[in-house]
C-alpha cells in the first residue's frame, strides 16, 4: 500500500515512523466531494491546521472524475463556507463567504478561477443547497429566525440584562441556551442566465408555520430537500415538548405560499423522522421514520409518501417495516433515472455501507453493494444510475474518494487519503458475549509491531451507548494515534458491546434498563478473550478509557473487580451519578434508557449507578470535563475528581472552558492527547506490579455467571437504596 504524507518512510528496510496526534491534527481534512452536472468534475474543501502558525488554511479544490487529478481553485479560503454547483451550469460553483456577520453568496467560474459577489444575506446563514428549476436557480440556506420570522440581524440591539426565564422544560441544548429565536429555512430565486439577478426575494419559507428546521443541535441540510416549486423540511413536532419527545414531521412547503402547507405530511404518532427526499417527478417523498417516539436510537424504517395536491400524503408505505432487514439506515436518496429505486447509506457490522432498494421487489429488502471500508457520503454522477461518487474513510486512512460502478458492483479509487497507515495495522475478532450472541471488536497494532514482544493494552469504550466503533477515520479518539503512543506503542482494542449500533435492532435495543449489565459483561468477556488470544498483550499493563457513555462505563468499572485489572482509567465527559441524568437536556434519553421518568421509575436510575460503588474506587484515574457540556454537565467530572482525591487515588482533572461534549479545537485536542497519554504512559509503565490472578482467570473473574451474580448484588443495593424513596 502506498504510504504518503506525514513523514512516513517507505524505503526498503527503513523504520516506519509512528503516527502521532500532531500528525492526526495537522493532516488536511476534507469535505465530501460533490460532482458537477456533466459528471466531469468533483469539488471539495481541504482544511489544514498548523501548530507553527496556530491557524487554519483552507482551499477549495477540484478533482477530475475521469483521471483523479486535482487542482486548487481557491487558496486561502478560510472564509468559504458551504458550496454547491449552480444549477445545471457545470462550470460555476456557488459558495457562502463567511468573512463578515452578513454571509455573502459568491460564484466561482472553475475555468477562469474568477469569483464574483452575487448577494449579501441580511445575517449569518449556512447549509447551502441549490436546484435548477424552470424558473431559475433556487438557493436555499438556513439560519436563526427572530420571532417576527426575519433572519436574525447582527445589528439587533443587545438586551440590557442577561437573564433568561423559562416556564417549560428544554431550556438548553448541547452547548447553547434556548432563546426566542428558532432555526429556519430561507432562500431566494436567481436568474439562471444572470446569477446577480434576483427573481424572487429572500424569504423565510417556514414563516408562520410555527415549526423549527433544521433540527438542532446538529442542523443538517439533509433536513430539507428541494424540488421545482416544492420544498420538504423535517421539523420537531411543534405540539410536543422537545425535551421529552423525539417526534418530527415532514412538511411539504410551497415556496410561494408557505401558509398553505402547515399540515404535516406524515403525522402518525411515531418518533424521529430524517432524510426526507423528493422523487424526480416531485410526486413522492421518501424518508426514514422511527416508530417509537422518545427513543432516539430506534431503527430507521424507510417510508414512501405519495403527495396529495394540498401537500399532505395521500398514501404512506412502510417499505422496510417488519422485514428481515434489521439495520437502521442513516440516509436515503432516489435513483436519478429509475423511478422505483432508492439508495440507502448506514451502518452494517462495524462499517458504513451503501444499499440499493428496489421498491418493486415485494420483500422490500435492501441489497448490499460492494464498497470499501466506510462510506461517508454518496452522490450520483450525472443523471445516470450506474455510477456514484463516494467519499469514504477507514481506521487506517482519512477521507478518500472513489467511484462505485453498479454494473461491476465494485469501486475504483479516484483520490487517495491525505493521511494513512498500513492496512495491516487493524484486525477484527468476534467472541461470544453475555447474551450468547457474537460480539465484534477491532484490534489495532503499533507501527513497530513485533509479535514476540509484549505491549500494554489501551481498551477504548465508545459513547452513545447506541453507537459503534466503525472502520472509519476520526480526529477524536483515533485508535491509530493511541496505538502509536508511548515508547513501543500500545495494542488498542475497541469492542462493540450490547447496545452498539450496526448489528441489528435487537442488539441495540437490549441495552435498555441494562447499562451496567450486558455491555459490562460483554466488555469483561471481550477483554478475557483478547488477553488469552493475543499473547503479545501484557495483561499487567492495561488501561481503559472512554467518553460519554464510555466514561460512564469506565466509572462503573472503577467500582468493580475489573477496575483493579487496569493500571489507569480515563473518563472523558462521563457519568458519575445516573441520578444526575435528569439535569441533562434531552430528557427522553434517560426516560427511555432507564425505563421511565425520574419520578415514575426512580429505581431505574439507581440500578447501575457508578456512584453506588465509589467506595471501591482505587485505580489511578484521569478525568476530563468541559464547561459547555450540557449533555452531561461538568459537575459529573467534578464529583468523580473530588471523590478520587478524598480517597487518595492518584488522579487529575483536565478542563476546557471553551469546549462542549467534544474537544474540537486543534490546540485543545493536542493538550488533551498530551495530558492523557502522559498519564496512561506513566501508570502503564513496567514495575507497577499488581496481582491479577492465575493464567486461567486472567481477570480474576471466573465466568459470566459470576459476573451476573455481581450484577444481581448491585441491583439489590439499588433496591435497598430505593426503599427510602417514594415511587409513584
Ligand atoms: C495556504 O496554502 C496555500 C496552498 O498550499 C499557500 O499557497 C498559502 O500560502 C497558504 N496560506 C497560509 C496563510 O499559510
Ligand atoms: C469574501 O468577502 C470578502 C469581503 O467582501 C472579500 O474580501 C474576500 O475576497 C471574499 N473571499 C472569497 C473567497 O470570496
Ligand atoms: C405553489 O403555489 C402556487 C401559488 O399558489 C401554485 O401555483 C403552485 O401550483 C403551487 N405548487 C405546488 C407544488 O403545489
Ligand atoms: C388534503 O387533501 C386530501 C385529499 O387529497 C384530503 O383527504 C385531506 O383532508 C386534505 N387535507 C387538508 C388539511 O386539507
Ligand atoms: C406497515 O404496512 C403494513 C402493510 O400496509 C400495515 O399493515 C402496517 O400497519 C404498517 N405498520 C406501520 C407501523 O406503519
Ligand atoms: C455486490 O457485492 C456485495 C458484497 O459486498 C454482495 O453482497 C452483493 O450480492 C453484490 N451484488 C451483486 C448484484 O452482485
Ligand atoms: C468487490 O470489489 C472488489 C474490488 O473492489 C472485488 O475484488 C470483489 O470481487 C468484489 N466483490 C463482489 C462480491 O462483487
Amino acid at each position: 500500500m502506498k504510504i504518503f504524507t506525514l513523514g512516513f518512510v517507505s524505503a526498503v528496510g527503513a523504520v516506519v515512523s509512528a503516527f502521532s496526534y500532531d500528525d492526526l491534527l495537522q493532516a488536511p481534512r476534507r469535505s465530501p466531494a460533490v460532482p458537477n452536472k456533466d459528471g466531469t468534475t468533483g469539488a471539495f474543501t481541504e482544511s489544514t491546521y498548523s501548530f507553527s502558525s496556530h491557524s487554519w488554511n483552507a482551499s477549495l479544490k477540484l478533482v477530475s472524475l475521469e483521471t483523479g487529478t486535482t487542482k486548487a481553485i481557491l487558496d486561502d479560503a478560510n472564509d468559504v463556507g458551504d458550496f454547491a454547483w449552480a444549477g445545471t451550469d457545470a462550470h460555476t460553483l456557488l459558495y457562502l463567504n463567511e468573512s463578515s456577520a452578513y454571509t455573502e453568496l459568491w460564484s466561482l467560474n472553475i475555468d477562469s478561477g474568477k469569483t464574483k459577489e452575487l448577494y449579501s444575506f441580511p445575517g449569518s446563514v449556512s447549509l447551502l443547497k441549490t436546484r435548477s428549476t424552470p424558473s431559475g436557480v433556487r438557493v436555499v440556506v438556513s439560519g436563526w429566525a427572530a420571532p417576527d420570522g426575519s433572519l436574525l440581524s447582527p445589528d439587533a440591539p443587545a438586551k440590557h440584562d442577561a437573564g433568561l426565564l423559562y416556564d417549560t422544560t428544554f431550556v438548553r441544548h448541547w452547548d447553547y441556551w434556548l432563546t426566542e429565536n428558532r432555526k429556519s429555512v430561507f432562500g431566494l430565486l436567481l436568474s439562471e442566465k444572470d446569477l446577480t439577478k434576483v427573481k424572487e426575494p429572500f424569504t423565510n419559507y417556514l414563516k408562520g408555520l410555527g415549526i423549527e428546521s433544521p433540527i438542532m443541535p446538529f442542523p443538517s441540510s439533509s433536513d430539507y430537500d428541494l424540488h421545482d416549486d416544492l420544498l420538504v423540511v423535517n421539523a420537531k413536532a411543534p405540539e410536543l415538548n422537545s425535551a421529552t419527545n423525539t417526534a418530527t414531521y415532514f412538511y411539504a412547503v410551497n415556496y410561494t405560499s408557505s401558509n398553505s402547507r402547515d399540515v404535516p405530511l406524515n403525522k402518525a404518532g411515531y418518533g424521529a423522522c430524517s432524510s426526507p427526499t423528493i422523487s424526480r417527478d416531485g410526486k413522492k417523498i421518501a424518508g426514514l421514520v422511527q416508530l417509537e417516539n422518545g427513543y432516539e436510537s430506534d431503527q430507521n424504517i424507510v417510508f414512501v409518501y405519495e403527495l396529495a395536491a394540498n401537500g399532505t400524503a395521500s398514501s404512506a408505505k412502510n417499505v422496510t417495516y417488519g422485514k428481515t432487514f434489521d439495520r437502521s439506515p442513516s440516509s436515503v436518496f432516489w435513483s436519478p433515472d429509475e423511478d422505483n429505486v432508492l439508495y440507502l447509506t448506514g451502518e452494517d457490522t462495524g462499517r458504513e455501507v451503501l444499499w440499493r432498494l428496489d421498491l418493486k421487489e415485494p420483500n422490500g429488502i435492501p441489497v448490499l453493494l460492494n464498497t470499501t471500508h466506510s462510506v461517508e457520503s454518496a452522490e450520483f454522477i450525472k443523471s445516470s444510475s450506474s455510477k456514484l461518487l463516494l467519499s469514504s474513510s477507514a481506521i487506517v486512512k482519512s477521507t478518500y474518494y472513489e467511484i462505485f460502478d453498479m454494473k461491476s458492483n465494485s469501486t475504483t479509487l479516484l483520490l487517495d487519503a491525505t493521511a494513512s497507515v498500513k492496512e495491516n495495522r487493524v484486525g477484527e475478532f468476534w467472541f461470544t458475549g453475555s447474551r450468547g450472541v457474537q460480539v465484534h471488536g477491532f484490534i489495532m497494532y503499533p507501527s513497530h509491531f513485533d509479535s514476540r514482544k509484549k505491549y500494554p493494552l489501551a481498551f477504548l469504550i465508545h459513547g452513545g451507548p447506541q453507537s459503534a466503533w466503525t472502520d472509519a477515520w476520526s480526529t477524536r479518539w483515533n485508535p491509530i494515534v493511541w496505538s502509536d503512543n508511548g515508547d513501543d506503542g500500545y495494542i488498542v482494542v475497541t469492542i462493540n458491546p450490547t447496545g452498539s449500533t450496526s448489528y441489528g435492532k435487537d442488539f441495540t435495543d437490549k441495552i435498555q434498563n441494562n447499562w451496567g449489565s450486558y455491555p459490562y459483561i460483554d466488555l469483561v468477556l471481550g477483554l478475557e478473550y483478547v488477553t488469552k488470544k493475543y499473547t503479545f498483550i501484557d495483561s499487567e499493563r492495561m488501561i481503559a478509557a472512554g467518553a460519554s457513555y464510555g466514561g460512564y462505563m469506565v466509572n462503573w468499572i472503577q467500582g468493580s473487580a475489573l477496575g483493579r485489572v487496569f493500571k489507569a482509567l480515563v473518563t472523558h465527559d462521563g457519568v458519575f451519578s445516573t441520578l444526575n441524568q435528569y439535569g441533562s437536556e434531552e430528557l427522553y434519553f434517560p426516560i427511555h434508557d432507564f425505563g421511565g421518568s425520574f419520578l415514575k421509575n426512580t429505581r431505574g436510575y439507581y440500578k447501575f449507578n457508578p456512584m453506588n460503588r465509589m467506595y471501591h474506587w482505587a485505580t489511578p484515574h484521569f478525568i476530563v470535563h468541559n464547561a459547555k457540556d450540557y449533555r452531561l454537565p461538568e459537575s459529573e467530572g467534578l464529583l468523580a475528581f473530588n471523590v478520587l482525591q478524598e480517597l487518595g487515588v492518584p488522579s487529575k482533572l483536565l478542563h476546557f472552558p471553551d469546549e462542549n461534549h467534544w474537544v474540537l479545537k486543534p490546540e485543545n485536542s493536542r493538550r488533551w492527547h498530551k495530558e492523557i497519554f502522559d498519564f496512561i504512559n506513566h501508570w502503564s509503565g513496567s514495575g507497577f506490579a499488581m496481582s491479577v490472578g492465575d493464567s486461567e482467570t486472567v481477570l480474576g473473574i471466573e465466568s459470566a455467571a459470576e459476573l451476573l451474580a455481581e450484577i444481581a448484588a448491585i441491583a439489590e443495593i439499588a433496591e435497598s437504596v430505593d426503599g427510602d424513596v417514594e415511587v409513584m
